[in-house]
């Protein structure tokens, strides 16, 4: 029986945009039970040369240049927003209001007054609502997640989580929408550590209270239209938070892009009273895990390859290792399935309010250089 079809218009088509489409593509050729078949509808973006030559290459149907058109369109199902954080609230609200399916990618917005609108205007349409917050799809970190969440661990005492980049250490990289407030919300923070912070929700737990440190360490850097001006740097280089959890868990993260030869390292490690884990992007197939601390115990590297590991049954055999991309095929395969079932997977926008607020939480502690309650 062909599959019920899912229209996806995807706003947004470079980084994001481009990991999307791939998982879009991929998702009905490996996942078998996929109980919709997603359909490549639209792609948008603002130049129309640009979207036209995005269209081609990531495989969409049409291309467009209003965003605002194609939400009105009845044939739309799916609003996949992958565009940066200053564009979020309206396209999202917009979808919400149209009745429409929404994967937002992370952060979901840039201030909290934003993500409580969006999580309003989801709640009173009724939207199916999902944050891209693609780690915890990760193979080895939902493995993570059903150890805790089995009692292997005992209690959890530690969660140390740090997301170590180095792109932006030459203090000639240009300014990028990534170092502007206004576009991007904050810096480190916002962008990397807050897939940190939403993995210590996932795998520990509520944070309760946070202090803060943000860093600025280049302040003003060239302007990317190649004009020779320079532009002011109002985002932080660097954040780093003490956390305490609801559970008793206390906690550190860490978010920089000035960790030379550091690409992409979003390491996390978990004590407990029984045991400890660490995964690390880098080598995302592997969980390391201790469940004995006698003199014959310590650390076992588990190959999370194993047809009976999470996700892993679609791909291949044992050892045949998957990559960065599989994480966001496993996001809208957990997206389409909540989508037929008419239940917004996690983290969905209330998540996404939860963890603005820590974000918010963590700022307000390092301006005022004192520990701050998350309301
Ligand atoms: N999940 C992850 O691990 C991850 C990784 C990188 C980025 N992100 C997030 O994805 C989002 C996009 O980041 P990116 O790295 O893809 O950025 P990017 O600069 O590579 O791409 C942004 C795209 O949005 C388009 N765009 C910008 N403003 C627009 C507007 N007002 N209307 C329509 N299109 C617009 C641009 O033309 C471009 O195609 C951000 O929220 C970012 O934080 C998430």
């Amino acid at each position: 029986m062909p599959k019920q079809k899912l229209n996806v218009a995807m706003i947004g088509y470079d980084f994001m945009g481009r990991t999307h489409s791939n998982a879009w593509r991929q998702v009905t050729r490996f996942f078998a039970d996929i109980p919709c078949e997603p359909v490549l509808k639209v792609v948008v973006g603002r130049t129309k040369e640009k979207v036209a030559e995005a269209r081609v290459r990531l495989g969409f149907e049409e291309a467009a240049t209003s965003w605002e058109e194609v939400l009105a369109r009845k044939d739309i199902d799916v609003v996949d927003i992958c565009t940066p954080g200053d564009s979020h609230a309206a396209i999202a609200i917009a979808a919400a209001e149209a009745g429409k399916a929404i994967l937002c990618e992370k952060p979901l917005s840039n201030s909290v007054a934003e993500a409580e609108r969006m999580a309003g205007a989801v709640k009173k349409s009724g939207s199916i609502s999902m944050v891209c917050h693609n780690y915890r799809r990760v193979p080895a970190v939902a493995l993570a997640k059903k150890l805790i969440d089995d009692g292997k661990l005992g209690t959890i005492h530690h969660y140390r989580g740090v997301y170590l980049q180095d792109w932006i250490v030459d203090p000639n990289f240009p300014r990028v929408w990534r170092l502007e407030k206004a576009r991007a919300g904050s810096g480190s923070l916002g962008d990397i550590l807050s897939h940190t912070m939403d993995l210590s929700r996932y795998l520990v737990g509520n944070p309760v209270e946070v202090s803060g440190v943000l860093s600025t360490f280049v302040k003003e850097r060239p302007l990317p239209d190649g004009s020779g001006k320079r532009g002011v740097v109002d985002v932080d280089d660097a954040a780093q938070a003490l956390v305490k959890f609801e559970n008793g868990a206390v906690g550190y993260y860490e978010g920089s892009r000035f960790a030379p030869g550091r690409k992409n390292y979003n390491r996390l490690e978990i004590n407990g009273s029984k045991g400890s884990l660490v995964w690390d992007l880098e080598r995302m197939n592997e969980l390391e895990v201790c469940l004995d601390t006698g003199p014959l115990g310590g650390f076992t590297n588990i190959s999370v390859t194993d047809g009976s590991h999470p996700y892993i049954g679609a791909w291949w055999p044992a050892g045949h290792i998957i990559g960065y991309e599989h994480s966001f095929t496993h996001t809208v395969y957990d997206f389409v399935k909540a989508v037929a079932d008419g239940k917004s997977p996690r983290p969905d926008f209330e998540d996404g309010l939860i963890n603005q607020r820590v974000l918010d939480a963590i700022e307000r502690s390092a301006a005022i250089g004192q520990w701050v309650k998350v309301p």
